[in-house]
C-alpha cells in the first residue's frame, strides 16, 4: 500500500511538472510542421495581393514589433511563424475551437480568424505576455497547475486567455458565469471541469 502511494505521488509530481511546462509558454505542444505546409501552400501571387502597406508595427505583449504582413494573413500566423510566439495554438484554423484565443485590447479573439492588419492600432496579448516582470506565472496559470487542469495541454493557452479576460472583467464570477465565459474554448480531452475548478480557484485567490 505504501509503495502504491509512493508511485501515485510520483506520477502526480511528474504530471504537475509537465503541466507547468505547457502553461508557462505553451511550448510542450508544437505544430511547427504546420507552418511549412501552410506557407508552402501560398501562391506567389499572394505576396502581392492588395495594396496595404506590408511592413507594419504591432503592439504585442507590450512591445512594438515590426513585421512584414501579407494582406490576407491572420494574427495566429503572424505570431506563430513570424514572431516566434508559438504558445498560441492552431486547432481548427476556422473559428470553431478556441485554441488560438488571445486578447486584443483585453477582449478574447480567435486569432485564426483575425486579420493581422486589423489590429495595427491595438494591444495584443498572447500567453507569453502573461508572465510577471520576474517571470512569475499569472494567477490563472498557477491555478491551472494546482488543479491539474489540462490533459494533453493543446487547448490550454486558449483556455487560459479566456479565463484571464473573464477575471479582468468579473473578478468574482459564479461557476455558471465562468462556464459561459469559457464556452468558446473546446477541449478534446474533456477536461472542462478541471478548467472550471482552476478558474474558480484563481478567482478565490484574487
Ligand atoms: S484555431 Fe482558431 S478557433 Fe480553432
Ligand atoms: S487538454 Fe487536451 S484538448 Fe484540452
Amino acid at each position: 500500500m505504501f509503495e502504491k502511494n509512493k508511485i501515485l505521488e510520483k506520477n502526480r509530481s511528474s504530471r504537475r511538472a509537465f503541466i507547468k511546462g505547457v502553461i508557462a509558454s505553451g511550448t510542450a505542444v508544437s505544430s511547427s510542421g504546420y507552418i511549412f505546409g501552410s506557407l508552402a501552400g501560398c501562391s506567389p501571387d499572394q505576396s502581392v495581393l492588395g495594396s496595404v502597406e506590408r511592413l507594419v508595427s504591432l503592439n504585442v505583449n507590450g512591445q512594438t514589433r515590426r513585421v512584414d504582413v501579407l494582406p490576407n494573413e491572420t494574427l495566429a500566423m503572424t505570431l506563430r511563424y513570424k514572431l516566434g510566439l508559438t504558445g498560441t495554438k492552431l486547432g481548427c484554423d476556422r473559428g470553431e475551437c478556441g485554441a488560438c484565443t488571445l486578447l486584443v485590447d483585453g477582449v478574447p479573439n480567435y486569432s485564426c480568424s483575425t486579420l493581422t492588419h486589423s489590429v495595427r492600432d491595438k494591444q495584443v496579448t498572447s500567453i507569453e505576455g502573461l508572465q510577471g516582470p520576474n517571470g512569475e506565472l499569472h494567477p490563472v496559470q498557477q491555478a491551472m497547475i494546482d488543479e491539474l487542469g489540462p490533459q494533453c495541454g493543446f487547448c490550454t493557452p486558449g483556455q487560459i486567455m479566456s479565463a484571464v479576460a473573464l477575471l479582468e472583467s468579473n473578478p468574482n464570477p459564479s461557476r455558471d458565469e465562468a462556464r459561459q465565459a469559457m464556452s468558446g474554448n473546446l477541449c478534446r480531452c474533456g477536461a472542462y471541469d478541471h478548467y472550471l475548478n482552476s478558474v474558480m480557484k484563481a478567482a478565490e485567490r484574487s
